[in-house]
């Protein structure tokens, strides 16, 4: 029943919170990579994967035409990072992002998109006031943009904005390790967890994170020991990130796997295409037709 007869895929051009409803207590497929293919993935889907040991991608996303791409691919969960604020919008670290911006990425990668999961971060203060102003700004991207799910950073000291959130019928995906919106007070980005005090720490954090209703945990630059012992301990997902190859996911940012980043990227990045490079090159040959006179010619001109 699963695969083909399942409800019908929502236009891509037609947003709205409903882009992101899944379908009522429809059976979650044998596979998820290839299994959903008329319909949404959704939280129940990503839990029956863990069961089955059955590993997913994550990538991230911040515009409707990138996001279409990974959709088409197959990509079952993508990700509208606050990391938006580096990669797309020109900050320094993700801590300037706001909740109007991440409501315009989300609805633009809803928008662009008909099968992938959508998760959403919620922006640095957007969600540390109080449990209160968590679910207020979640009950934004999911109204306003339309995604499935909002992802935010911390462990035992988010929990009850989780709870909240999960009670309130909101999808959670946490985050812990390094902690990008942390920046300033971790004076860099280190790798977190190591050490006894430190991986007992995360632990217990993916524990009362898990505890708390979260759906999955991201794990970002920890030891692959660790983060082994977390996905072992965890009936959620865990998406790795510099993490080793025993998480049960992994995400990457799009422009780091695809060689759009300018400059160093992490350790932990594989850089599956150069397209900074093919771009530049396309621009750079568009310049000297222009400039030649060999664009346009015959074919581009109307008479
Ligand atoms: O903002 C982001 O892109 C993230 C990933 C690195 C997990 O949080």
């Amino acid at each position: 029943m699963q695969n083909g007869s399942l409800s019908p895929a929502v236009a891509p051009s037609a947003p709205s919170a409903a882009a992101q409803t899944p379908a009522v207590a429809e059976k979650p497929p044998a596979s998820l990579y290839g299994g959903v293919t008329s319909r949404r993935v959704t939280v129940r889907d990503l839990a029956s994967a863990k069961q089955r040991g059955e590993r997913w991608p994550m990538l991230t996303a911040y515009d409707a035409l990138t996001a279409s791409v990974f959709d088409e691919a197959g990509i079952p969960v993508l990700l509208v990072g606050d990391s938006a604020g580096n990669c797309h919008l020109g900050y320094e670290t993700t801590v300037p992002v706001t909740m109007d911006q991440m409501v315009m990425l989300s609805a633009a990668v809803v928008r662009g998109t008909k099968r992938a999961l959508i998760v959403a971060d919620l922006p640095f203060g957007s969600y540390q006031e109080s449990p209160g102003q968590a679910l207020h700004n979640a009950a934004r991207l999911m109204k306003e943009a339309g995604v499935g799910a909002v992802k935010l950073e911390g462990g035992e000291r988010s929990a009850p904005a989780i709870e909240l959130l999960v009670q309130a019928g909101v999808p959670v995906m946490a985050h812990l390790g390094l902690t990008p919106q942390s920046v300033h007070a971790l004076g860099g980005y280190p790798v977190q967890g190591r050490g006894d005090e430190a991986a007992h720490q995360l632990l217990r954090d993916a524990k009362t994170v898990a505890a708390a209703g979260a759906f999955a945990v991201v794990l970002e630059a920890v030891p692959a020991e660790l983060a082994a012992q977390v996905t072992a301990s965890l009936q959620i997902p865990t998406v790795g990130i510099g993490a080793g190859a025993d998480c049960d996911a992994q995400v990457l940012v799009w422009t780091d796997m695809a060689g759009m980043t300018a400059g160093r990227v992490p350790k932990f990045v594989k850089q599956y295409a150069d397209l900074r490079a093919a771009l530049g090159d396309a621009a750079r040959a568009y310049a000297a037709d222009v400039i030649g006179g060999e664009f346009p010619a015959a074919e581009h001109t109307f008479h």
